[in-house]
This record gives C-alpha cells, sequence and structure tokens, in this order.
C-alpha cells in the first residue's frame, strides 16, 4: 500500500480544505494517508489579532503536526500552502530547513511530491509559491508530479499545471471549484508513487 502525507499549512482554513480533499482522492486511489499540519509558530498576539486565523488554530488543534518522521515514513507528500507574497510561509519554511539530517542521509531521495497553493487575487503567486515549494524538492532528490494538463478537471479549476490553486476572498471563499482537480492532483500522486516503489 503506498504512503501518503498531506502537509499542509493554513491560517484561516482553505489550505486545510484541499488538504481533506487530496486526503480522500489519495484514500479513493488506495494509498494510506496521513493528514499533517505544519507548526504554527507566529506569536499568540499576532494570531489573536486576526480572530479567522485565532479560530482556525483552534479548530484544527488536534491534527498531528508533521515530523521529519512523517516524511521518512511516506512514500509521497502532498503539500498546501497558502502564498506569502509568492513564497511559502515562514512556518513552512521553518519545517524544510528542519531535514537537512534526512536529506544528508540521503533520506528523501526519490520521494514523490507534488503540491498546491492559494492566493487572495487571481495572480497573487499561487504559481509563485508552488514553484518556490518545489525548488526545496529537486534539491531533496525528490520526483515532483506536477499535474500538468494531465486531466480536464485541470482546466476547470483555473489551469494551473504546477498545482492546483484557487483564489480566496476577503471573507475565505473559494473563487473556483477546485475539488476535482485537487482528487485527480492526488491520484496522480499516488499512481507515480506506486510505479516508483513497486
Ligand atoms: C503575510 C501575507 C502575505 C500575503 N501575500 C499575498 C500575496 O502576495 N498575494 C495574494 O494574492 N495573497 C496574499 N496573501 C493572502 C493569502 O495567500 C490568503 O489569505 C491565503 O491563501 C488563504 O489561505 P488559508 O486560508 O489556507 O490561510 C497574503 C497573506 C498574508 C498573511
Amino acid at each position: 500500500m503506498t504512503k501518503l502525507a498531506v502537509i499542509y499549512y493554513s491560517s484561516t482554513g482553505t489550505n486545510y480544505k484541499l488538504a481533506q480533499w487530496a486526503k480522500e482522492g489519495a484514500e479513493a486511489a488506495g494509498a494510506e494517508v496521513k493528514l499533517l499540519r505544519v507548526a504554527e509558530t507566529a506569536p499568540q498576539e499576532a494570531i489573536n489579532e486576526n480572530p479567522a486565523w485565532a479560530k482556525h488554530l483552534e479548530e484544527t488543534k488536534d491534527i498531528p503536526i508533521a515530523t521529519n518522521d512523517d516524511l521518512e515514513w511516506a512514500d509521497g507528500f502532498i503539500f498546501s500552502v497558502p502564498t506569502r507574497f509568492g513564497n511559502v510561509p515562514a512556518q513552512v519554511k521553518s519545517f524544510l530547513d528542519a531535514t537537512g539530517g534526512l536529506w544528508f542521509s540521503g533520506k528523501l531521495v526519490n520521494k514523490v511530491v507534488s503540491a498546491m497553493s492559494s492566493a487572495q487575487n487571481s495572480h497573487g503567486g499561487q504559481e509563485a509559491t508552488i514553484l518556490n515549494l518545489y525548488t526545496t524538492m529537486f534539491h531533496w532528490g525528490a520526483i515532483v508530479a506536477q499535474p500538468g494538463y494531465s486531466d480536464p478537471s485541470v482546466f476547470g479549476a483555473g489551469g494551473n499545471p504546477y498545482g492546483t490553486s484557487v483564489t480566496v476572498d476577503q471573507d475565505g471563499n473559494m473563487q473556483e471549484d477546485v475539488e476535482d482537480a485537487v482528487k485527480h492532483q492526488a491520484k496522480r500522486t499516488v499512481d507515480i508513487a506506486q510505479r516508483i516503489n513497486q
């Protein structure tokens, strides 16, 4: 059974939702899936200034926090992260920067990885965020399983070939219907991880 870790960071719930859909898609494709969140590192005062952020953090406090052991366990990963000025959130960078030991011992080589993102504007940095995340994966020696245009659902979700992405309004409502594209991406990631691990 292919083991997949769906690892997300979310301040206000969008990437949590994307990650949940990815988990469903990967399970439907026959994988054993862990849904994991990246640890929150922002000061509590900053979080409390944004009620939606504080609420989401409280609601998801029981979701296990992603660790290096999870990276070692999984055959593949799906990351879902919101844009921060076209780049990954600092919380995610911290998580990635703690993988040096795994990288040094070659344990991330041939892991299959795929990524998703969100932003408030339709051209607000979704693609750049995914590409910036993938840069780390290239250094890991991971195999990037981008969706490309491998399924009609990609076009329906706005046509991002690097990974599914979505636009959210100020109230956190998704502007595109991306559920099918997320599930396709998850299935494709599981499929490629299976082939690599045959
Ligand atoms: C510090 C910061 C920087 C952001 N930068 C951008 C940006 O450059 N472009 C954009 O469209 N949205 C930007 N956003 C909006 C977030 O990407 C958006 O709130 C997020 O995608 C929602 O995902 P979440 O609900 O999973 O947290 C930024 C938000 C924060 C807090």
